[in-house]
C-alpha cells in the first residue's frame, strides 16, 4: 500500500457525525505563518474521517468532509493531525505533498505536516488545524 493516500469524496460519501468520547491527541487551530503549540480543543462535532488502518504511520490523506477538503498527516502511533486543505494564499486545494510538507499546486506554498505552518510562500500564514481523536479503528476530527 502507498504511504500518502488520497481518497475522493465518493469512496467514503458524506460522513456521517457523532459526538466522541475519546482523547484528543492533535493541536488547535491557530493563525499566522507559525502555529501554535497550545492544544486544540475538541469542540464542535466528531465526525469519522477515515478508519486507522486507512493511514499508516508517516502516512498522509486527503478526505473530504461535508463538501470540505482536508489533510491528514500521522506522525506516530497515537496522533494524528488533521488541517484545512485550503490554502491561505488564493484558496486553491493543498495537496498531499512530500514526506515533510503539504503543497499547493496553483503557486508552489508549502506547509509543515507537523504544524501547518508555512515552510515556503507565498502563503501568508499556516493551515488551519482541527482536533481528533483516534477511537479504536476510527479517526475523528472535530469540526
Ligand atoms: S493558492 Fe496556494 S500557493 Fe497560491
Amino acid at each position: 500500500m502507498k504511504q500518502d493516500l488520497t481518497l475522493m469524496p465518493t469512496r467514503r460519501g458524506v460522513l456521517g457525525t457523532s459526538l466522541a468520547a475519546g482523547a484528543v491527541v492533535t493541536l488547535a487551530a491557530c493563525g499566522g505563518g507559525k502555529s501554535s503549540d497550545t492544544p486544540p480543543s475538541a469542540t464542535g462535532t466528531a465526525t469519522n474521517a477515515i478508519p486507522l488502518a486507512e493511514l499508516p504511520v508517516k502516512g498522509t490523506a486527503s478526505i473530504a468532509v461535508n463538501g470540505k477538503n482536508y489533510l491528514l498527516y500521522r506522525p506516530d502511533d497515537k496522533t494524528v493531525l488533521a488541517y484545512t486543505a485550503v490554502c491561505t494564499h488564493q484558496g486553491c486545494t493543498v495537496g498531499t505533498g512530500d514526506s515533510s510538507n503539504f503543497i499547493c499546486p496553483c503557486h508552489g506554498s508549502e506547509y509543515s505536516k507537523l504544524d501547518g505552518s508555512v515552510t515556503q510562500g507565498p502563503a501568508p500564514k499556516a493551515l488551519t488545524r482541527y482536533a481528533t481523536s483516534i477511537e479504536g479503528d476510527e479517526v475523528k476530527i472535530f469540526l
